[in-house]
């Protein structure tokens, strides 16, 4: 097998391409042969030993993946060789083959192809969690999303759509917004021109977005938590710009505003079964051709380097998937 192996953390450059022994699954594992593996922000931090999970050196990075069973581990009953499988594991999926924890699996129904399989997970699953159960979206609501045309903010938008909110979609071009069109979006904000409260204002008709996505936190989160509704939740997602705002919390006074903390990961660990029935709503949604992974483009694995350069300047609209041959 080969992957790409960080043996020092100090960013995409020292990551390099590298023959290793086919490893056997141990108890509770799972052998797995990646066929699609999707580039997540947490992806870009960890190799820059950025990230709050830092794994033990040498690792490799690709934390969301799907590909077929090649050999179980002692105990693993629900998963057979030949399966396909998707798994979001934090780690190993920029490889020919990985080691995946068996627990963590998600058997593929025919029709999910690798690629829309390695894309999502990790976005519609933060996505669904924040809008309908932190912010418990309704119909007719109005949610703004910000950084809308990355990957949560395009399942953000799809999501927000397919329970009968009215999307507004925000990102710092004209073709990101024209993606977020395509999507679904019922209005669109270019944040990188003009005064971001002036246009929220203009496009809910001075009242306001009832529900608020923010992924991307920075300069935007203020004029945005000025602008939201009464009785309003902001959704404090991610901080993709860097910085991590402070908020004025009379702001929240004067609105009677929640600001809600998101935490996909924990809330996975914490309420399992919860995230269960939730992944299998989403699962069926697919299925129906409610929501479908937005895909940038696809990259032979092998070009790791250059497709972690597309994200780390912003240029990727929805996800970006490595696929081996
Ligand atoms: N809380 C949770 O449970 C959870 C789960 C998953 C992800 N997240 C977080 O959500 C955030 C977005 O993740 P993602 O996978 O959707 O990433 P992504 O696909 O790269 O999208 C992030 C978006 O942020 C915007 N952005 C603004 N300034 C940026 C900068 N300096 N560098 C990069 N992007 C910038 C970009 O849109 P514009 O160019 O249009 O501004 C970009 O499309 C990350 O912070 C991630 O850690 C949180």
């Amino acid at each position: 097998m080969h992957a790409w192996l960080c043996t020092t953390p100090t960013g995409v450059d020292t990551l390099q391409w590298t023959e290793l022994a086919t490893p056997v699954p141990g108890p509770g594992q799972v052998l797995l042969q990646v066929r699609a593996a999707s580039l997540n922000f947490p992806d870009l931090l960890i190799v820059q030993n950025k990230y709050q999970i830092k794994p033990p050196l040498p690792f490799v990075p690709g934390s969301e993946y799907a590909g077929v069973v090649q050999a179980v581990g002692e105990g693993v009953a629900h998963l057979k060789v030949g399966q396909r499988v998707a798994c979001l594991s934090g780690t190993g999926g920029f490889a020919t083959h990985t080691l995946a924890p068996a627990a963590l699996c998600m058997p593929l129904p025919d029709g999910f192809s690798f690629v829309d399989a390695a894309a999502f997970i990790m976005t519609y699953a933060t996505s669904h969690h924040a809008l309908i159960d932190r912010a418990q979206l309704k119909p007719g609501e109005t949610v703004l999303v910000l950084g809308a045309a990355g990957g949560v903010g395009t399942a953000a938008i799809q999501i927000a759509k397919a329970v009968g909110a009215r999307v507004i979609a925000a990102a710092s071009t004209d073709e990101k917004c024209a993606l977020c069109q395509e999507q679904g979006a019922d209005a669109t904000i270019n944040y990188s021109q003009g005064d971001l409260r002036e246009a929220i204002k203009a496009a809910t008709g001075g009242k306001g977005p009832d529900v608020i996505y923010d992924p991307v936190g920075g300069d935007f989160a203020e004029p945005a938590f000025r602008s939201i509704a009464w009785r309003g939740r902001y959704l404090v997602v991610g901080f993709a710009s860097g910085p991590i705002p402070s908020l004025p919390l009379n702001l929240a006074l004067l609105k009677g505003a929640s600001l809600v903390g998101v935490f996909w990961g924990d809330f996975a660990k914490r309420e399992p079964q919860n995230n269960a029935a939730m992944m299998q709503e989403l699962a069926q949604w697919y299925s129906q051709g409610r929501i479908k992974p937005v895909i940038d483009r696809t990259m032979p694995m092998g070009e790791l380097h250059a497709a972690y350069a597309r994200m780390g300047s912003r240029q990727v609209r929805g996800k970006l998937v490595m696929v081996n041959d």
